[in-house]
């Protein structure tokens, strides 16, 4: 059974088989935990990202992690926060799944998430969490090859959060 647990941590030090950005459609940068991973990983990832040719929101792309304890990062793109009127909820739901699928296709065994699309992208951390937690618990229904799943909360409002939801206290 894959094992689900949320942290409180900087993603960029996890010694996981992947971490997910929460990237742009540019994928070429920005600040948030995308800047921290491009930082922890060295120029040699967005050379990597630029081949890429961007990603749509929704989706993700997998690189290699170069200076990271990570083996791979693969970039999620998620919405903007709109109220809600914009397929936000499908279009962040989709991030999980789609990087999850991204993460069986490379035989990646452990992954760490951030709380995508919750900072400058201005989507509400609860409403956030439950779907991230839906989606990966949909994704694990049909799919067993993956050892472990974290959320890695930053803040101590999402790990609050997450703690209650996964009933991790
Ligand atoms: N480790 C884990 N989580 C982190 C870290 C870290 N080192 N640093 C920040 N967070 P954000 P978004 C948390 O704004 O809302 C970028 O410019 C942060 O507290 O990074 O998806 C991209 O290029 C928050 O909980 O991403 C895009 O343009 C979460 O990561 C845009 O921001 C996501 O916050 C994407 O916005």
């Amino acid at each position: 059974m894959t094992i689900r647990r949320c942290i409180q941590a900087d993603i960029t030090t996890l010694n996981v088989d992947a971490i997910v950005n929460a990237a742009n459609s540019s994928l070429l940068g920005g600040g948030g935990v995308d800047g921290a991973i491009h930082r922890a990983a060295g120029p040699r990832l967005i050379e990597e990202c630029r081949l890429l040719g961007g990603c749509p929101t929704g989706d993700a792309r997998i690189t290699g992690g170069y200076d990271l304890p990570a083996r791979h990062v693969i970039h999620a793109v998620g919405p903007i926060w709109h109220g809600g009127t914009r397929d936000e909820a499908k279009l962040l739901a989709s991030c999980y799944q789609r990087s999850l699928e991204i993460a069986v296709e490379n035989n990646i065994k452990s992954i760490a998430f951030p709380c995508i699309s919750t900072g400058v992208y201005g989507y509400p951390n609860q409403a956030a969490a439950e779907i991230a937690i839906a989606a990966v618990n949909d994704f694990l229904k049909s799919e067993s090859s993956l050892e472990v799943v974290i959320f890695c909360c930053f803040l101590d409002k999402d790990f609050l959060i997450y703690q209650k939801l996964l009933d991790q206290r």
